[in-house]
């Protein structure tokens, strides 16, 4: 079996080195870490056979970095390095999933035992049980999806519940990052106390400020009443911070002491309030290009980025559109008491092959309307409306209000002929773009002979090199 790598963590050099020399002269492959914010950089990278951390380190101490990796890769055996006399810490260290820890000045051959002994307690991780635990269903709470991708997601999610860990979800608009952050709520020890969720986007600087931590009555103008913070309100629960991204550098700031502290003092208060909470932010903007930007604070990235769970966009995981269609069609045929079977054979293949830039969202809004729309049994083209809602020859057709029936029937025929052409020049554009250009691949993978995807190119004015 091959020696995985045992990652170290400390701040001190000469530890790091001191450990380092004696495990490589046992022969094992040694990364070493001078944080815990870098230790979990690379955790989150990269698969390890053990974690050998100092406890005591500046920002992020080796009980977070434990907490973290029970979170990310449970099965990673934890050995904690403690200072002289702090029985207790290593006492927590145990309770809190660390395999052993060894108190400093140790001898190498001590270490070295702890190292051997920590990795033939560690099971191997049962890839079978754990796949049985997931995929006896076609989703996980609200969540639907079996896709290898979205497995991850739920596994991820079923973890970090467990955990106080600060969770950071990212994902384009509608991958379902609200719904993930209830399903880590709902899997929680938590579940029976709050889930406060706050939209960072839709109130002001000042506003947001008073809305987290409080304020006292008279604190300042408008401030008529004595306010409880929503961290204080989410106490004991779940605190979700949605478009997190959107909070203002000096509330980012006072953020980043909450979650060092665990304690807030309202606007105008002089009294700490310490608070319990298990926090899990939210954005679809890349934070770390923020904080190398200036415009988000690299700490609170850290901070947040402890156990990132990251959605997959709709398109990355088409193996669960079927099934999502299903159960849309299952809810909305319920909600407004409709009898459809099912989705005509081209609407399915158009709907197997879009893009979804609203991802699961846009799919569901897809399906609802169609349901509505729908005069038959079967889902149809006509039902889907497919076209460019903010095409303006469209819009500007319909700005017009047809007089007689003669005329409507124009228009509609005028508007369905422009939707069909834009979902088929779509369709032709987006199949050439993944195969390169090339046509006969691109035809072979829509399921289209060659021939006949070369006239719908030709009709639609597509070249061979994309010019139209
Ligand atoms: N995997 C899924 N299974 C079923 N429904 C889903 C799934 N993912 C998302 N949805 C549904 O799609 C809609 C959008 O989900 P949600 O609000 O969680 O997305 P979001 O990532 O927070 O989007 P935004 O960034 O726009 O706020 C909701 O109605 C949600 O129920
Ligand atoms: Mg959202």
């Amino acid at each position: 079996m091959k020696r995985s790598v045992i990652l170290v963590v400390d701040d001190e050099a000469v530890i790091r080195d001191g450990i380092q020399r004696v495990l490589e002269g046992d022969r094992f492959e040694v990364e070493t870490c001078m944080s815990g914010h870098n230790a979990i950089e690379c955790l989150q990278k990269n698969d390890y056979g053990l974690v050998i951390t100092d406890l005591k380190m500046p920002g992020m101490n080796g009980i977070e970095v434990l907490k973290a990796v029970k979170a990310l890769q449970p099965d990673i055996p934890v050995i904690l390095i403690t200072g002289y006399g702090s029985i207790d810490t290593a006492v927590e260290a145990m309770k809190n999933g660390a395999a052993d820890y060894v108190s400093k000045p140790f001898s190498p051959d001590l270490l070295l035992e702890k190292v051997h002994n920590a990795l033939s307690h560690s099971m191997p991780p049962d890839e079978t049980c754990l796949k049985k635990e997931v995929s006896l269903h076609h989703g996980f709470h609200q969540f639907i999806g079996e896709s290898k991708e979205m497995q991850k997601v739920y596994h991820r999610i079923t973890h970090v519940a467990a955990t106080n860990s600060t969770v950071l979800i990212t994902g384009e608009s509608g991958t379902g990052k609200e719904l993930a952050a209830r399903a880590i709520h709902e899997n929680s020890p938590r579940k029976e106390k709050p889930f406060v969720a706050v939209d960072c986007s839709s109130l002001a600087e000042t506003l947001l400020e008073s809305e987290l931590f409080g304020h006292v009555k008279g604190s300042f103008t408008g401030a008529v009443q004595t306010k409880t913070g929503l961290f204080k309100v989410a106490d004991g629960g779940t605190l979700f911070l949605d478009e997190v991204s959107n909070i203002s550098l000096s509330t980012q700031a006072k953020l980043l002491r909450t979650l060092q502290e665990r304690k807030i003092t309202p606007i105008g208060g002089t009294q700490p309030i310490p608070i319990d909470i298990h926090l899990v932010a939210a954005t679809n903007k890349n934070l770390r290009t923020m904080a190398n930007e200036g415009t988000f604070r690299e700490d609170l990235f850290f901070r947040l980025n402890i156990i990132p769970i990251e959605l997959p966009p709709l398109r990355d995981r088409k193996h669960d559109i079927p099934i999502l269609i299903r159960h849309f069609l299952k809810k909305f045929t319920a909600q407004i008491g409709k009898e459809i079977r099912g989705v005509a054979p081209d609407v399915l293949s158009f709907l197997n092959n879009y893009s979804y830039p609203g991802n699961v969202r846009e799919l569901e809004n897809m399906i609802e309307r169609a349901v509505v729309l729908a005069e038959g049994d079967v889902i149809r083209n006509e039902d889907l409306e497919l076209w460019d809602s903010k095409d303006t020859s469209s819009t500007s057709m319909i700005d017009h209000i047809p007089l007689n029936a003669e005329e409507l029937k124009e228009m509609k025929r005028h508007i369905r002929d422009h939707a069909m052409e834009s979902l088929e020049s779509g369709f032709v554009r987006n199949a050439l773009e993944r195969n390169n250009w090339n046509v006969t691949r691109a035809a072979e993978e829509t399921g289209i002979l060659r021939p006949n995807f070369q006239s719908m190119m030709k009709k639609l004015g597509i070249s061979a090199r994309g010019e139209h």
